[in-house]
């Protein structure tokens, strides 16, 4: 039974692009915010997205505001009541996704129906643990930008039902047209604990003079094919998302590699977090 009543808690840079993918899939989505201002920013930034699919023809003009029209942006939890899977994609903080998945147990009344998660790296046992149906609970784990990226990592908590993963894994793969590699409930998952010690690397390498933030992306970008280099690539994902990926994994493994260097905290707490905000190793024109 596949999902129609989709709900996506947090339209940030991930919340938009998942609630982009689902509603351009025909599902009717629901996106709550915890401020107008943040509810803006969100549609703002869906509308931007499919007008760059529509001018790369990837998109009818009718298809989409037929997306559009699928969007009903509220600032409520309380409208998740009729959903039958809502993802969670707010900041990577474990006690507001803990505090978000009590709120949406409470909320949400169609029997069986699946809480997931975006997070990158919050164990989802800790999440699914909130809930009266940890049976219900899952990681689905999308990839910046979410309307171009092929992956989605589907992490099973050990609670986590195997109709529940199959009913996601359907999903994902005939609904939305993603790939899906499985996980296993560490922080993390595959592809960060992969990814987030190249990219603290880098952060190291130029922190200590090493190489030039432009020498080290050009290296990764013209030696190795990459699509970005991976200063650039932190840029895209955000710097405090980046130092709370790393700090997660340092908490669960307690290895050097995912410690995170001065340089991104220092970078965080001046709120130099990369695209977002404008400037982070390079500078956006906003
Ligand atoms: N909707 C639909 N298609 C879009 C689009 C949108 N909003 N935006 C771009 N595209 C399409 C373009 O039309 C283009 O398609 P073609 O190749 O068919 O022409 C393609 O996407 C690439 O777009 P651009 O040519 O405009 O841009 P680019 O070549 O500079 O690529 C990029 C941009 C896709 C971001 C590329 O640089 C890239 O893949 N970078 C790596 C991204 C990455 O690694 N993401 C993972 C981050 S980790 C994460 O997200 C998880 C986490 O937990 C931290």
């Amino acid at each position: 039974m596949s999902f129609s009543k989709i709900g996506v808690v947090g339209c940030g840079l991930m919340g938009s692009g998942i609630a982009e993918v689902c509603a351009k899939a025909g599902r009717d989505v629901i996106v709550a915010e915890s401020s107008s201002e943040a509810l803006q920013a969100g549609a703002a930034r869906i509308e931007k997205s499919l007008g760059r699919a529509v001018r790369a023809e990837k998109l009818t003009e009718d298809e989409m505001a037929s997306t559009m029209a699928n969007l009903t942006f509220v600032d409520s939890l309380g409208a998740m009541e009729d959903r039958d899977l809502v993802v969670e994609a707010v900041l990577e903080d474990e006690a507001v996704k803990v505090a978000i998945f009590e709120q949406l147990s409470d909320a949400v009344s169609v029997p069986g129906a699946v809480l997931a998660s975006n997070t990158s790296s919050i164990p989802i046992m800790k999440l699914a643990m909130a809930t009266a149906n940890p049976q219900q609970v899952v990681g689905v784990h999308f990839f910046n930008p979410v309307p171009v990226m092929g992956l989605i990592e589907l992490v099973s908590s050990l609670l986590t039902s195997d109709e529940t993963v199959q009913r996601c894994r359907d999903f994902a793969t005939g609904v939305l047209g993603k790939r899906v590699i499985d996980s296993q409930d560490r922080a993390g998952f595959v592809v960060n604990a992969l990814l987030i010690p190249y990219l603290l690397s880098a952060i190291r390498m130029m922190e200590s003079g090493f190489a030039s933030a432009e020498d080290i992306d050009a290296g990764m970008v013209l030696g190795c094919n990459h699509p970005m280099g991976p200063l650039a690539l932190t840029d895209l994902i955000g710097l405090d998302t980046t130092m709370a990926v790393a700090e997660s994994l340092y908490e669960e493994f307690k290895e050097q590699l995912y410690a995170p260097p001065p340089l991104l905290s220092r970078m965080c707490d001046a709120g130099l977090l990369g695209r977002k905000s404008g400037r982070g190793f390079f500078v956006y024109n906003r």
